[in-house]
Order: structure tokens, then C-alpha cells, then sequence
């Protein structure tokens, strides 16, 4: 039987939860230790399989990984190889972030075209323009994209768009390049400055100011520890769910101004959010009033939590519209909200509109990428009756311990089936 989350809708969630570390920090983090030979200890690594992915790329390349308790991972060893295997990066778009360091360490790199989440194009020209400008003699072929630089060179980048990928990858670059590189209009998310951090750990000078970084390159790489940044995305989608359900949610162990585009729409809705140093908490005050929200680069709001929010919308007081700028295509739930019972529908212009609902119906949903699943898993917990979400592969690629958090605030969820 293909596996599925099998949710029976309509218990209010209720209590604490602890919030592992951040995926997409973690990810880069792990490709960044291709920069040095000296070990490295990770604590906070979520047990997520993008991470096993890029822990398996990193392995892969020469480096030798080995788990030395249940979130801590110690690296070690140098790299021996260059080119990086076409299924580990077919399976996810942030392996390609294996390039610069790479390159930068050993001079060539041959790199796959990047697979990753179904949400629409996602091409990497700014990673590749940033590096040709670092020095980095770029050319494609059927294998993807081989990278050669005998010598990284400073140099200044404008990014048409703040990318993160892009941004991280050019940071990896940029370190490895003598003298000063400043990237221009750079991605400001929080694991942007978990990247920068863990750099300076492993001994890189560089310098974040809003969207100007400055890297100071050249220098000899030590070993270090470092504890990844907490998951603000996963923080955001149990915040949804608990406010969905009509309860009370508090995650902890997250910094709050990561996520404070979500609480202040929160509260725009109606939602009770408190903010401590380290958690937030949501309650709800009965069905939230209805929001304009429009995704947006770092501090705007986060496209990672457009489909969960638009799952709560679905129950708000009257009409919501969710514009989507980020991605160019990133509905696959809008499709299966219909199906629970959501007026919910999506122009050709990124624009979704809705008009709330009381309640919403359990029925089978496929989820067609990482957040899309997380938003029909809220879908379930808020609505009557049963919902069999199927899709887990996505759901596993970004939410540990989904079905025992959800369990320990109160929602009735059974994990049923194998993985196909
Ligand atoms: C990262 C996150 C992802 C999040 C996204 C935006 C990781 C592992 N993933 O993805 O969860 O949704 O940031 O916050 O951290 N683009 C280009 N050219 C490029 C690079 C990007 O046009 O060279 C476009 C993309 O097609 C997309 C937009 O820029 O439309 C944003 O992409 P980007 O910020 O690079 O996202 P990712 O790093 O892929």
C-alpha cells in the first residue's frame, strides 16, 4: 500500500514543541564543509532526508560523515572527488550548492543541472554569473556544468535578484578568492547569516549589512563546531496548524524575529501572538479575519509558508487573496484544497484568491511538493472527518518527527502504508 498520513480532523492542538534545526541552513552548512580538511561537528542536524542527501554528496566527494549522537554529525577528511553524482543532485536543487566549494578548493568542478521541488522554473544563472565573475571558466554539457578556476578572483557582484541559493554559493566562492568580493543586493534569510556564521567558525572574515556582504577571502580554513540555526518554516507551519484547529501553539527553542512576518500577519488576523527570546506563542481567538499576504524575499513574507497560510485562510471571516512572487509556480494545493471543500482558485498571475469557510471536509489530497504537503496536512488537522494525504516522500524531506509533534499537541494522525 503506497504510504500516506491518515488525519482524522477536528481535535484542537494544543501544548509545546521543541523546533529541530533549520533544513535550509543545514544544507548549505554541510556543503561548505567541502572547504576545509580539518573536522567539523554539527550540532542541531535535523533528521530529514534532504539532509541524508547532502550528507550522502558530501560523502560522496572524499569526506568521511559519521553521526555521533541523535542531531550531531562529525566531518571529516578532504575531498577526492569532483564530480558530483547525478542522482544526489537530481534529487534535490541544493546540492548544486557543492560548486563553488568545490571549485574553489580543488579547481574544477563537474556538476549536474539541479532537480529539486516541482514549483515551477528554477534556473541557476545567477550562481553561474556570480562565479564567472569570481574567475570561474564555466561550460555545459549533456553531464551538466563543468567549473574550472585555477585561481578565484575578487571581484564585486550585483545579483539582479536576492537569490539565496545564488548567495550562498557565491559566499562559498567568494571566501576562496584572494582579497575583497562584495555581493550586492544578496538574500537576507536568517540561514544566509547561519552560513556567514559558520564560515567565520571555520575562519573566513566576512562582514552581512542588510544586503551587502562583504567577503574578505584567502584564507587558510580551519575545523570548528557550529549548531544549526533553528527551522523558522517549520516554527511557522505548526504556528498555522494550531491557530487552524482553533488552539494554542508555542514554539520554542526558535528566534522570533525570524518569523515575525508570519506573527505580525497573525496578528493582523486576530490571533493572540506572544513573543518571548526564544518561542513563540500563537492562540487562537476564534476564525481569523481575512489577510492580503504577498510573498517576498527576507523580512518580506516567506514563500515557504504560502500554502500553509493559505490553508488557514480557507477557514478565515471573508475574502483573502495570496500573491505569490517568489516562485512562478507553486499551487500544487490549491487543487486538493478544492477537493476538502475550500472556494479557493489561482490566476495565471501568481494570484490566489479565497473566500473563507467554516469548515472544511476530509477526503483523500496528494501533496506535490515539500510545503504544499505541510498545507494539506493543516487542511486535515482543522477539517471534519478523515484526510489520507498522500506524497510522505515530500512531507519527509522537510518535517522531522511530523506525525509525534503533531501527536504530543493533540492531533489524531497515523502514518499507514510503505514507501514506494
Ligand atoms: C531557497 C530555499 C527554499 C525557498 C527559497 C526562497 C533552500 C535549500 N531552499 O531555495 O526553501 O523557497 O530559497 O526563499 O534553502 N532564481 C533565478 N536564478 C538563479 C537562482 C534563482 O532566476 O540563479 C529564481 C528562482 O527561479 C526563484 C527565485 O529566484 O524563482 C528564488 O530562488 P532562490 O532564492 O534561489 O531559492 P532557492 O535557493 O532555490
Amino acid at each position: 500500500m503506497t504510504e500516506k498520513l491518515i488525519i482524522h480532523g477536528g481535535e484542537t492542538l494544543e501544548g509545546e514543541l521543541e523546533i529541530a534545526g533549520a533544513k535550509n541552513s543545514a544544507l548549505p552548512l554541510i556543503a561548505a564543509t567541502l572547504l576545509t580538511d580539518k573536522e567539523v561537528l554539527l550540532e542541531n542536524v535535523p533528521g530529514l532526508d534532504d539532509v541524508q542527501t547532502m550528507l550522502d554528496m558530501v560523502r560522496e566527494l572524499g569526506k568521511e560523515v559519521k553521526n555521533t549522537g541523535p542531531n550531531t554529525v562529525r566531518i571529516t577528511g578532504s575531498v577526492s572527488s569532483n564530480q558530483a553524482p547525478a542522482e544526489l543532485v537530481r534529487k534535490m536543487r541544493a546540492s548544486f550548492l557543492v560548486l563553488a566549494p568545490l571549485v574553489g578548493r580543488t579547481g574544477r568542478a563537474e556538476v549536474p543541472l539541479p532537480g529539486g521541488c516541482n514549483i515551477g522554473t528554477r534556473p541557476v544563472n545567477l550562481h553561474l554569473e556570480g562565479l564567472e565573475k569570481l574567475g570561474v571558466e564555466i561550460t555545459q554539457d549533456d553531464g551538466g556544468i563543468i567549473a574550472r578556476a585555477d585561481n578565484l578572483r575578487s571581484t564585486d557582484i550585483f545579483l539582479d535578484y536576492p537569490s539565496v541559493g545564488a548567495t550562498e554559493q557565491l559566499l562559498m566562492a567568494a571566501v576562496c578568492a584572494k582579497g575583497t568580493t562584495t555581493i550586492y543586493n544578496g538574500a537576507q534569510e536568517p540561514e544566509i547569516r547561519d552560513l556567514a556564521l559558520f564560515l567565520t567558525e571555520l575562519g573566513a572574515d566576512l562582514s552581512l549589512k542588510g544586503s551587502i556582504l562583504t567577503v574578505n577571502g584567502g584564507n587558510e580554513f580551519a575545523g570548528g563546531k557550529y549548531e544549526v540555526l533553528s527551522d523558522r518554516i517549520a516554527a511557522g507551519t505548526y504556528m498555522l496548524a494550531g491557530i487552524a484547529t482553533g488552539g494554542r501553539v508555542k514554539v520554542e527553542s526558535v528566534d522570533p524575529a525570524s518569523i515575525k512576518p508570519l506573527s505580525l500577519k497573525l496578528r493582523k488576523a486576530g490571533v493572540k501572538v506572544e513573543e518571548n527570546e526564544h518561542s513563540v506563542q500563537v492562540e487562537s481567538q476564534g476564525r481569523p479575519d481575512n489577510l492580503e499576504v504577498i510573498t517576498l524575499p527576507f523580512p518580506g513574507f516567506p514563500t515557504d509558508l504560502q500554502a500553509p497560510i493559505t490553508s488557514l485562510l480557507t477557514l478565515a471571516k471573508g475574502k483573502s487573496v495570496v500573491k505569490e512572487t517568489v516562485f512562478d509556480s507553486r499551487f500544487g494545493h490549491v487543487a486538493e484544497l478544492s477537493k476538502m471543500g475550500a472556494d479557493i482558485s489561482v490566476t495565471n498571475s501568481n494570484t490566489v484568491f479565497i473566500e473563507g469557510k467554516k469548515k472544511l471536509r476530509g477526503t483523500e489530497v496528494e501533496a506535490t511538493d515539500i510545503r504544499a504537503g505541510a498545507a494539506l496536512v493543516i487542511a486535515g488537522l482543522a477539517g471534519e472527518g478523515k484526510t489520507e494525504v498522500y506524497g510522505m516522500n515530500h512531507l519527509d524531506r522537510g518535517y522531522s518527527d511530523l506525525q509525534s509533534h503533531l501527536e504530543s499537541l493533540g492531533g489524531m494522525v497515523e502514518r499507514v502504508g510503505e514507501n514506494e
